[in-house]
């Protein structure tokens, strides 16, 4: 397997090969970067600084504060130990991260407010980090806002952003939109560079013997790929920017079908949660092993061979096709009834 080619071009970056691991909490530890880096990934996604990170340090300096600043209360409330992660610090430790590991850091940033976006974007620019991922995470709480008027304010912003800043921008977005390939295509025009599909909405749950929210940071499970594996096929050669799939990719196989989809790289996260760093050199191993199977000697040459614009049946990424697993759910009904 030593003639095999993994190298893979990301928003410009060379990556050796399509592994990066996705943000998370481990990534701000530094002896956990080195694993990581030892165990063969390509690059990182630092941990998101958050806009309420912001907010919290620029409120506990602010000395005309009202003790009843709705925001503030509900920000201390929510986070008692922020003062200890703060925007100042975050940058610190992203130019740490950066110096303790040769492969790629990408940084992330989770704002709300426009000026927030622009200012820290910048900041993080700053910090010599080789990429941006620009994370898109809105909840829908109010009736009266538009779609139509979320969607012009993310464009609006990404051309902002594009202008202010010279590394690359991915952007993490969440796949709720009523045409995600619309909103895509519109915010691939602005010339981001990537798009991370999709964010994880972490939801909160109901203890029903506590009768109160509980808030699970609940990993992935084994086959949640299937979205991204759907909208990397729809997207492959059909917008300029890149794409990264993500969400549930636990082994090489799987890394395998979204290249083919067309996805130019993948983020893993939940996979090292619950195997640790060496599930990076097994996931390498398959797809090495995969390749030489199957002939060929770099990714390029199969990359996207199964996105819809390459096939000759689209039949995969048409409604039929849905509706035909439906119909034929017929056959598990008899299936069951015979058990
Ligand atoms: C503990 C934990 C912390 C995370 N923190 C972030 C974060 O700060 N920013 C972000 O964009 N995604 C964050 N994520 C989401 C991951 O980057 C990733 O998109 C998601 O977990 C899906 O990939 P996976 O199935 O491989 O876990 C986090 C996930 C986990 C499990």
């Amino acid at each position: 397997m030593a003639d095999l080619n993994l190298k893979t071009r990301y928003m410009g970056i060379e990556l050796k090969n399509p592994i990066v691991v996705g943000s998370c909490n481990l990534v701000t530890d530094t002896d956990n970067l080195k694993k990581i880096e030892e165990a063969g990934a390509a690059a990182v996604v630092y941990k998101s600084l958050f806009e309420e990170q912001i907010q919290v340090e620029s409120m506990q300096h602010d000395e005309e504060i009202e003790a009843h600043n709705e925001m503030h209360a509900e920000m201390t409330s929510m986070f008692p130990g922020i003062k200890h992660a703060g925007p100042e610090e975050h940058l610190l430790n992203l130019r740490k991260a950066k110096e303790s590991i040769g492969i790629p850091v990408i940084a992330s940033l989770n704002a709300v407010n426009k000026e927030t976006w622009l200012e820290y974007a910048k900041k993080i620019e700053q910090t010599g980090v080789s990429a941006i991922e620009i994370n898109l995470y809105n909840t829908p709480r109010d009736k009266d806002v538009s779609s139509s008027s979320i969607e012009k304010e993310q464009i609006e912003l990404l051309v902002e952003l594009k202008k202010s800043l010279k590394i690359p921008i991915a952007v993490k977005l969440s796949p709720f939109y009523a045409n995600p390939l619309h909103v895509i295509a519109e915010m691939d025009k602005t010339g981001v560079d990537a798009f991370v599909l999709f964010n994880k909405l972490f939801q909160p749950e109901l203890d029903i013997e506590k009768i109160q929210h509980v808030f699970p940071l609940n990993l992935s499970h084994p086959g949640d790929y299937n979205l991204s594996l759907r909208y990397a096929g729809l997207l492959h050669g059909n917008i300029n920017a890149n794409i990264t799939a993500n969400g549930g990719i636990y082994n090489g196989d799987e890394i395998v079908k979204l290249l083919l989809a067309g996805a130019t790289n993948v983020q893993v996260v939940s996979a090292i949660y619950r195997h640790r760093y060496d599930v990076i050199k097994k996931m390498l191993f398959e797809l090495e092993s995969w390749m030489t199977r199957k002939g060929f000697s770099s990714i390029d040459e199969f990359r996207g061979k199964l996105s819809k614009a390459n096939i000759k049946d689209p039949y995969a990424y048409k409604r039929s096709q849905y509706v035909d697993i439906l119909m034929n759910s017929e056959l598990y009904t008899k299936k069951y009834n015979q058990i």
